[in-house]
């Protein structure tokens, strides 16, 4: 928890500082260049240059002010084209589509858009670090309901209790953060069912869509028969063109709902970088391939550190999308997954992230830690070395 003083909120005291920044400061601080950053969920490799190149002639042909607040037109109809072809949606990029500062920001204008102080939002747990902080800004209590592994499913029984009265929405995130399970068509249509029979909103996080592995088949929530009219999809261009810092997502969304997105949209952040979202129209135009390839290109980078790990000692749980690795630590008898990640950041200049970081009751995550692999090789093989001195007790 944060420490509250006589001049802060009584909402941001609930927020607890980011153990994935927590780690990455700590690896950088005691170890500098020579850190091995597999903590923070960002590629240190290049974006693609026909990207670069694209924001680069936006600025110098001066697209340096403000754009419409939801959106470039151009990138509003990149999104539409290409959600139509990879998801199969007609949308509208006139009525539908607000393009934010991020998929983070997409994700809370929409609850902000959506929920009232008393509401209910079902979240999946473990579960990306910002949906509960989210959850608390917009006033509406989380129901955690527990994904186990080794597949990372659902109890049933358990998901269809935490629906009740005052339920007003649900978050999914498919391929997942940090498990890297794919929902299951059968899963998401069990889910589909509880939000038409609870009149209940799907909000749901597909910002790696792209990175499926396994003949795993992406399926977004609204192409469920019913969802369309009920979904709130949330992505971005940060992890699918490796730009996580340029701050461009959005969120699709029946009319109603856009316009109340607009609303809160405009009022927190005015609208995202205007050049970058030229340069965002340009990225989704990218042909196939270029997802062929990076889809190819992770799946040799996981089983790389896949193998790295248990080679080191390390349970592992293949994931079969996204791009990280969650892994049991029981072996290595440390007390707990956080002495453990400091030991490893300390002794092996490794950052990953303790699994009890990502669970609304930690000791689920107690024996678990999270490696991301969206790495160069150069990287993942330093990593694989550091951490082949784990075993004899280094
Ligand atoms: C599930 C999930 N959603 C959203 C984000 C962040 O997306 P953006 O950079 O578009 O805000 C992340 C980043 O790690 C993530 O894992």
């Amino acid at each position: 928890m944060t420490q509250r003083t006589a001049r802060t909120s009584a909402r941001t005291a609930t927020f607890t500082e980011s153990v994935i920044r927590e780690m990455t400061r700590l690896v950088m601080d005691l170890h500098g260049v020579r850190g091995i950053n597999l903590a923070q969920g960002f590629p240190d490799f290049p974006a693609p240059p026909e990207i670069k190149d694209a924001a680069c002639r936006a600025i110098q042909e001066d697209i340096n002010q403000y754009a419409i607040t939801w959106g470039a037109r151009s990138l509003r109809e990149a999104v539409a084209e290409k959600t139509k072809w990879f998801l199969g949606l007609e949308i509208d990029p006139e009525r539908e589509i607000t393009v934010c500062c991020g998929a983070t920001e997409a994700m809370i204008s929409a609850l902000l858009a959506t929920l009232d102080p008393g509401d209910e939002v079902v979240i999946f747990s473990p579960f990306y670090e910002n949906y509960g902080p989210d959850c608390i800004l917009s006033g509406a209590r989380p129901r955690f309901v527990t994904l186990r592994p080794p597949d990372w499913t659902f109890d049933r029984d358990e998901l269809s209790s935490a629906f009740g009265e005052r339920t007003r929405g649900i978050v999914i995130n498919t391929p997942h953060n940090p498990t890297g399970k794919v929902f299951t068509r059968e899963e998401l249509e069990f889910i589909a069912q509880l939000c038409q029979s609870h009149d209940v909103l799907a909000f749901t996080d597909e910002i790696y869509e792209h990175l499926t592995y396994d003949g795993a088949e992406h399926v977004c929530i609204a192409t469920l028969p019913g969802m369309r009219e009920r979904t709130v999809v949330v992505n971005g261009l940060s992890k699918t063109y490796s730009v996580t810092g340029w701050r461009v997502g959005w969120a699709i969304a029946p009319p109603d709902i856009t316009d109340a997105i607009r609303k809160v949209h405009d009022f927190v952040t005015v609208g995202a970088a205007a050049p970058l979202q030229e340069a965002g129209a340009v990225a989704l135009r990218l042909p196939s391939e270029y997802y062929e390839r990076l889809r190819q290109e992770y799946l040799e980078r996981r089983d790389y550190l896949l193998a790295a790990l248990e080679e080191a000692g390390f349970g592992v749980y293949s994931p079969r999308g996204s791009y990280y690795i969650m892994t049991e630590i029981a072996g290595f008898g440390f007390d707990s997954d956080v002495e453990f990640a400091r030991h490893l950041v300390e002794r092996h200049a490794v950052a990953v992230v303790p699994g009890s970081s990502f669970y609304a009751d930690p000791e689920l995550g107690r024996t678990q830690v999270r490696f991301c692999y969206a790495k160069r090789r150069e990287t993942l093989e330093r990593a694989a070395r550091a951490l082949s001195g784990l075993r004899a007790g280094g």
